[in-house]
Protein backbone atom coordinates (compact mmCIF):
# COMPACT_ATOMS: atom_id res chain seq x y z
CA UNK A 1 0.00 0.00 0.00
CA UNK A 2 2.97 1.96 -1.12
CA UNK A 3 2.83 3.60 -4.39
CA UNK A 4 -0.92 4.44 -5.06
CA UNK A 5 -1.48 1.60 -7.66
CA UNK A 6 -4.40 -0.01 -9.03
CA UNK A 7 -5.17 -3.14 -6.76
CA UNK A 8 -6.19 -5.35 -9.70
CA UNK A 9 -4.75 -5.50 -13.01
CA UNK A 10 -6.62 -5.02 -16.25
CA UNK A 11 -7.82 -7.88 -17.50
CA UNK A 12 -5.82 -8.68 -20.55
CA UNK A 13 -7.16 -12.60 -20.44
CA UNK A 14 -3.13 -12.98 -18.06
CA UNK A 15 -1.76 -12.21 -14.97
CA UNK A 16 0.40 -9.46 -16.28
CA UNK A 17 0.74 -7.34 -13.07
CA UNK A 18 1.12 -4.17 -15.15
CA UNK A 19 -1.35 -3.01 -12.47
CA UNK A 20 2.13 -2.75 -10.21
CA UNK A 21 4.99 -0.40 -10.91
CA UNK A 22 8.10 -2.46 -12.44
CA UNK A 23 11.53 -2.44 -10.27
CA UNK A 24 13.11 1.36 -9.86
CA UNK A 25 16.37 -0.72 -11.38
CA UNK A 26 15.69 -4.12 -13.07
CA UNK A 27 18.45 -5.98 -11.20
CA UNK A 28 17.49 -9.43 -12.36
CA UNK A 29 17.96 -7.91 -15.88
CA UNK A 30 21.03 -5.91 -14.76
CA UNK A 31 22.50 -9.63 -13.47
CA UNK A 32 22.00 -10.76 -17.36
CA UNK A 33 23.38 -7.94 -18.75
CA UNK A 34 26.52 -8.25 -16.88
CA UNK A 35 27.01 -12.08 -17.43
CA UNK A 36 26.52 -11.53 -21.36
CA UNK A 37 28.96 -8.53 -21.03
CA UNK A 38 31.37 -10.27 -18.77
CA UNK A 39 31.69 -7.41 -16.32
CA UNK A 40 29.81 -6.86 -12.69
CA UNK A 41 26.61 -5.56 -12.21
CA UNK A 42 28.21 -2.60 -11.04
CA UNK A 43 29.67 -1.88 -14.20
CA UNK A 44 26.03 -2.04 -16.15
CA UNK A 45 22.83 0.62 -16.77
CA UNK A 46 19.72 -1.16 -18.86
CA UNK A 47 18.61 2.06 -20.70
CA UNK A 48 15.80 2.53 -23.21
CA UNK A 49 18.22 1.54 -25.88
CA UNK A 50 21.51 2.29 -26.37
CA UNK A 51 19.93 5.98 -27.51
CA UNK A 52 18.91 6.53 -23.94
CA UNK A 53 22.29 5.90 -23.10
CA UNK A 54 23.91 8.22 -25.81
CA UNK A 55 21.11 11.24 -24.02
CA UNK A 56 22.54 10.48 -20.54
CA UNK A 57 25.57 10.57 -21.53
CA UNK A 58 25.60 14.50 -23.04
CA UNK A 59 22.95 15.06 -20.04
CA UNK A 60 25.67 14.09 -17.56
CA UNK A 61 29.01 15.28 -19.16
CA UNK A 62 27.96 18.26 -21.05
CA UNK A 63 27.33 21.89 -19.91
CA UNK A 64 25.02 23.67 -22.61
CA UNK A 65 26.85 26.14 -23.85
CA UNK A 66 30.11 25.43 -23.01
CA UNK A 67 31.32 21.47 -23.34
CA UNK A 68 31.77 19.89 -26.50
CA UNK A 69 31.84 16.32 -28.16
CA UNK A 70 33.97 15.33 -30.74
CA UNK A 71 32.41 12.82 -33.18
CA UNK A 72 34.35 11.54 -36.22
CA UNK A 73 31.76 11.67 -39.11
CA UNK A 74 29.92 9.63 -41.17
CA UNK A 75 28.80 8.28 -38.12
CA UNK A 76 25.20 7.34 -36.26
CA UNK A 77 23.40 10.34 -36.21
CA UNK A 78 22.09 10.37 -32.70
CA UNK A 79 24.80 11.70 -31.80
CA UNK A 80 24.54 14.70 -33.24
CA UNK A 81 20.79 15.17 -32.13
CA UNK A 82 21.67 14.54 -28.63
CA UNK A 83 24.66 16.66 -28.55
CA UNK A 84 22.06 19.62 -30.57
CA UNK A 85 19.53 19.27 -27.82
CA UNK A 86 21.91 19.28 -24.79
CA UNK A 87 23.15 22.92 -26.83
CA UNK A 88 26.79 21.05 -26.67
CA UNK A 89 29.45 22.21 -29.08
CA UNK A 90 30.36 19.58 -32.11
CA UNK A 91 33.93 19.07 -32.94
CA UNK A 92 34.27 16.72 -36.39
CA UNK A 93 37.13 14.54 -37.55
CA UNK A 94 35.94 12.58 -39.96
CA UNK A 95 36.87 9.40 -40.83
CA UNK A 96 39.97 9.19 -43.58
CA UNK A 97 37.34 7.56 -46.87
CA UNK A 98 40.34 7.25 -48.87
CA UNK A 99 41.47 4.70 -45.73
CA UNK A 100 38.02 2.47 -45.47
CA UNK A 101 37.09 4.76 -43.18
CA UNK A 102 39.47 4.30 -40.85
CA UNK A 103 40.16 6.71 -37.58
CA UNK A 104 43.17 9.35 -37.55
CA UNK A 105 44.22 9.02 -34.27
CA UNK A 106 46.42 11.74 -34.38
CA UNK A 107 44.33 14.31 -35.73
CA UNK A 108 41.61 13.48 -33.54
CA UNK A 109 44.01 14.20 -30.36
CA UNK A 110 44.79 17.56 -31.88
CA UNK A 111 41.37 18.40 -32.13
CA UNK A 112 40.15 17.58 -28.21
CA UNK A 113 40.28 20.79 -26.35
CA UNK A 114 39.76 21.30 -22.48
CA UNK A 115 36.10 21.45 -22.88
CA UNK A 116 35.65 17.97 -25.01
CA UNK A 117 34.18 16.57 -22.40
CA UNK A 118 32.95 13.69 -24.46
CA UNK A 119 34.35 11.42 -27.57
CA UNK A 120 32.83 9.29 -29.34
CA UNK A 121 33.48 6.27 -31.73
CA UNK A 122 31.02 3.77 -33.52
CA UNK A 123 32.42 0.23 -33.44
CA UNK A 124 31.86 -1.32 -35.82
CA UNK A 125 31.10 2.01 -37.86
CA UNK A 126 27.13 3.15 -38.79
CA UNK A 127 26.95 3.46 -41.73
CA UNK A 128 30.26 2.43 -43.39
CA UNK A 129 30.75 -0.98 -41.47
CA UNK A 130 34.35 -0.85 -40.23
CA UNK A 131 35.80 -1.77 -36.69
CA UNK A 132 38.05 0.30 -34.95
CA UNK A 133 41.55 -2.19 -34.01
CA UNK A 134 41.16 -2.21 -30.38
CA UNK A 135 44.73 -1.06 -29.39
CA UNK A 136 43.40 2.37 -31.25
CA UNK A 137 40.88 3.16 -29.10
CA UNK A 138 42.64 2.25 -26.04
CA UNK A 139 45.52 4.53 -27.41
CA UNK A 140 42.47 7.26 -27.59
CA UNK A 141 41.29 6.67 -23.90
CA UNK A 142 44.57 6.34 -22.05
CA UNK A 143 45.41 9.61 -23.93
CA UNK A 144 42.38 11.03 -22.99
CA UNK A 145 42.65 9.70 -19.51
CA UNK A 146 41.40 12.75 -16.93
CA UNK A 147 40.30 14.98 -19.52
CA UNK A 148 37.58 13.05 -21.85
CA UNK A 149 35.41 10.67 -21.52
CA UNK A 150 35.66 7.77 -24.44
CA UNK A 151 32.17 6.46 -25.71
CA UNK A 152 32.65 3.13 -27.94
CA UNK A 153 29.66 2.56 -29.62
CA UNK A 154 29.20 -1.55 -30.10
CA UNK A 155 25.60 -1.75 -31.15
CA UNK A 156 27.41 -4.06 -34.56
CA UNK A 157 30.08 -5.65 -32.62
CA UNK A 158 28.23 -9.72 -32.30
CA UNK A 159 28.71 -9.23 -36.19
CA UNK A 160 32.11 -8.57 -36.13
CA UNK A 161 35.33 -10.57 -35.30
CA UNK A 162 36.43 -8.53 -32.71
CA UNK A 163 36.66 -8.64 -29.05
CA UNK A 164 34.36 -6.53 -26.76
CA UNK A 165 35.87 -3.31 -24.84
CA UNK A 166 33.20 -3.94 -22.33
CA UNK A 167 35.21 -6.15 -19.63
CA UNK A 168 37.92 -3.43 -19.63
CA UNK A 169 35.71 -0.76 -18.10
CA UNK A 170 36.79 -1.75 -14.72
CA UNK A 171 40.89 -0.83 -15.63
CA UNK A 172 39.43 2.32 -17.51
CA UNK A 173 37.59 4.61 -15.47
CA UNK A 174 37.12 7.60 -18.93
CA UNK A 175 36.28 4.28 -20.90
CA UNK A 176 31.92 3.62 -21.84
CA UNK A 177 30.87 1.00 -24.21
CA UNK A 178 27.35 1.32 -25.59
CA UNK A 179 25.81 -2.30 -26.26
CA UNK A 180 22.29 -2.55 -27.36
CA UNK A 181 19.97 -5.67 -27.89
CA UNK A 182 18.26 -4.41 -30.97
CA UNK A 183 20.29 -5.80 -33.30
CA UNK A 184 21.83 -9.28 -33.15
CA UNK A 185 19.55 -9.74 -29.73
CA UNK A 186 16.57 -8.87 -32.21
CA UNK A 187 14.61 -6.48 -30.05
CA UNK A 188 14.29 -3.34 -31.22
CA UNK A 189 10.72 -2.80 -30.72
CA UNK A 190 11.73 -3.33 -26.70
CA UNK A 191 13.66 -0.27 -26.70
CA UNK A 192 16.41 -1.99 -24.30
CA UNK A 193 20.39 -1.20 -24.01
CA UNK A 194 22.76 -1.12 -21.89
CA UNK A 195 25.38 1.22 -20.75
CA UNK A 196 28.61 -0.09 -19.45
CA UNK A 197 31.56 1.93 -17.53
CA UNK A 198 32.95 1.58 -13.95
CA UNK A 199 31.24 1.64 -11.41
CA UNK A 200 31.60 5.53 -10.45
CA UNK A 201 30.50 6.44 -13.72
CA UNK A 202 27.60 4.14 -13.60
CA UNK A 203 26.45 5.58 -10.52
CA UNK A 204 26.63 9.01 -11.72
CA UNK A 205 24.62 7.81 -14.84
CA UNK A 206 22.25 6.33 -12.93
CA UNK A 207 21.65 9.13 -10.69
CA UNK A 208 20.60 10.73 -14.60
CA UNK A 209 18.13 8.18 -15.59
CA UNK A 210 14.63 8.59 -15.01
CA UNK A 211 13.07 6.27 -12.08
CA UNK A 212 11.21 3.15 -13.59
CA UNK A 213 12.60 3.68 -17.07
CA UNK A 214 12.14 0.29 -18.30
CA UNK A 215 8.38 -1.03 -18.21
CA UNK A 216 7.59 -4.64 -16.88
CA UNK A 217 7.11 -6.10 -20.57
CA UNK A 218 10.48 -4.85 -21.84
CA UNK A 219 12.18 -6.27 -18.74
CA UNK A 220 10.45 -9.60 -19.24
CA UNK A 221 11.59 -9.13 -22.87
CA UNK A 222 15.08 -8.63 -22.33
CA UNK A 223 15.39 -10.88 -19.78
CA UNK A 224 14.09 -13.80 -21.83
CA UNK A 225 16.44 -12.32 -24.59
CA UNK A 226 19.49 -13.20 -22.74
CA UNK A 227 18.65 -16.41 -21.26
CA UNK A 228 21.11 -19.33 -22.67
CA UNK A 229 18.36 -21.08 -24.65
CA UNK A 230 17.96 -17.77 -26.44
CA UNK A 231 21.71 -16.64 -26.79
CA UNK A 232 21.92 -19.49 -28.60
CA UNK A 233 19.25 -19.14 -30.85
CA UNK A 234 20.68 -15.62 -31.74
CA UNK A 235 23.95 -17.10 -32.43
CA UNK A 236 22.53 -18.76 -35.54
CA UNK A 237 20.95 -15.68 -36.68
CA UNK A 238 23.91 -14.08 -36.40
CA UNK A 239 25.99 -16.78 -38.36
CA UNK A 240 23.32 -16.49 -40.78
CA UNK A 241 23.22 -12.35 -40.91
CA UNK A 242 27.81 -12.77 -41.66
CA UNK A 243 26.60 -15.59 -44.35
CA UNK A 244 24.40 -13.57 -46.02
CA UNK A 245 26.27 -10.77 -45.88
CA UNK A 246 29.31 -11.89 -47.28
CA UNK A 247 26.74 -13.34 -50.25
CA UNK A 248 25.34 -10.29 -50.60
CA UNK A 249 28.80 -8.77 -51.34
CA UNK A 250 29.86 -11.32 -53.49
CA UNK A 251 26.77 -11.20 -55.79
CA UNK A 252 26.22 -7.24 -55.60
CA UNK A 253 30.04 -7.14 -56.57
CA UNK A 254 29.31 -8.54 -59.55
CA UNK A 255 26.59 -6.18 -61.20
CA UNK A 256 27.55 -3.42 -63.39
CA UNK A 257 25.94 -0.18 -61.13
CA UNK A 258 28.16 -1.32 -58.33
CA UNK A 259 31.15 0.89 -57.91
CA UNK A 260 32.58 -0.59 -54.71
CA UNK A 261 31.44 -2.10 -51.21
CA UNK A 262 33.25 -1.24 -48.63
CA UNK A 263 34.37 -3.80 -45.82
CA UNK A 264 31.80 -4.56 -43.31
CA UNK A 265 31.70 -6.13 -39.65
CA UNK A 266 27.91 -5.48 -38.98
CA UNK A 267 24.67 -6.47 -40.46
CA UNK A 268 24.79 -4.18 -43.41
CA UNK A 269 26.70 -3.28 -46.35
CA UNK A 270 28.08 0.35 -47.36
CA UNK A 271 28.66 0.60 -51.08
CA UNK A 272 28.71 3.19 -54.19
CA UNK A 273 26.46 3.23 -57.13
CA UNK A 274 27.59 4.71 -60.09
CA UNK A 275 24.11 5.86 -60.19
CA UNK A 276 21.99 6.26 -56.66
CA UNK A 277 18.96 7.86 -58.34
CA UNK A 278 18.49 4.66 -60.89
CA UNK A 279 19.20 2.26 -58.28
CA UNK A 280 16.95 3.96 -56.17
CA UNK A 281 14.01 3.87 -58.61
CA UNK A 282 14.71 0.27 -59.46
CA UNK A 283 14.33 -0.60 -55.73
CA UNK A 284 11.12 2.11 -55.27
CA UNK A 285 9.27 -0.42 -57.91
CA UNK A 286 10.58 -3.34 -56.16
CA UNK A 287 9.07 -2.43 -53.24
CA UNK A 288 12.68 -2.07 -51.27
CA UNK A 289 13.78 0.54 -49.28
CA UNK A 290 17.33 1.03 -48.09
CA UNK A 291 19.33 4.22 -46.47
CA UNK A 292 21.48 7.18 -48.93
CA UNK A 293 23.16 10.05 -47.71
CA UNK A 294 21.73 13.02 -50.00
CA UNK A 295 22.67 15.72 -47.16
CA UNK A 296 26.38 14.00 -47.21
CA UNK A 297 28.86 15.48 -49.96
CA UNK A 298 31.12 12.82 -49.38
CA UNK A 299 29.18 10.19 -49.25
CA UNK A 300 27.59 11.05 -53.24
CA UNK A 301 26.18 7.90 -54.29
CA UNK A 302 26.68 6.08 -51.24
CA UNK A 303 23.49 3.50 -49.57
CA UNK A 304 23.95 1.32 -46.81
CA UNK A 305 21.85 -2.00 -47.21
CA UNK A 306 20.73 -3.80 -44.17
CA UNK A 307 21.56 -7.60 -44.79
CA UNK A 308 17.38 -9.12 -44.30
CA UNK A 309 16.41 -12.68 -44.75
CA UNK A 310 17.78 -15.17 -47.69
CA UNK A 311 14.51 -14.21 -49.51
CA UNK A 312 14.60 -10.18 -49.30
CA UNK A 313 18.17 -10.40 -50.17
CA UNK A 314 17.52 -12.27 -53.23
CA UNK A 315 14.79 -9.83 -54.10
CA UNK A 316 17.64 -7.04 -53.52
CA UNK A 317 20.17 -8.68 -55.68
CA UNK A 318 17.28 -9.33 -58.76
CA UNK A 319 16.43 -5.43 -58.30
CA UNK A 320 20.04 -3.94 -58.26
CA UNK A 321 21.31 -6.81 -61.16
CA UNK A 322 17.88 -5.22 -63.34
CA UNK A 323 19.60 -1.75 -63.89
CA UNK A 324 22.80 -3.33 -65.36
C1 LIG B 1 25.76 2.72 -33.91
C2 LIG B 1 24.45 2.71 -33.26
N1 LIG B 1 24.39 2.97 -31.96
C3 LIG B 1 23.23 2.97 -31.29
C4 LIG B 1 22.05 2.70 -31.95
C5 LIG B 1 20.78 2.81 -31.17
O1 LIG B 1 20.25 1.61 -30.89
P1 LIG B 1 19.06 1.46 -29.86
O2 LIG B 1 18.68 2.78 -29.34
O3 LIG B 1 17.98 0.81 -30.63
O4 LIG B 1 19.64 0.58 -28.79
C6 LIG B 1 22.05 2.43 -33.31
C7 LIG B 1 20.80 2.18 -34.04
O5 LIG B 1 20.71 2.07 -35.23
C8 LIG B 1 23.29 2.43 -33.99
O6 LIG B 1 23.38 2.21 -35.30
Amino acid sequence: MNANEAPVAVDTGQDNGLNRYPSLRPASLTRRMADYYGVSVDNVLATRGSSEGIDLLFRAFCSAGHDEVLLTPPAFEMYRIYATIQGAGIIDVPLQSDRNFSVDTDALLSACKEQTKLVFLCSPNNPVGPSVPSRQLLEIVEARAGKSVVVVDEAYIEFSDVDSLAPLVSSYDNLVVLRTLSKALALAGARCGAVIASAGLITLLDGVLAPYALSSPVIAAAEQALSSGRLLEAQGSISMTVAERERLRAELNACNSVEQIWPSQANFLFLRFSDLEKIRSVLTDANIVIRTFAGDPTLRNCARITVASPTDNDRLILAVRSAD
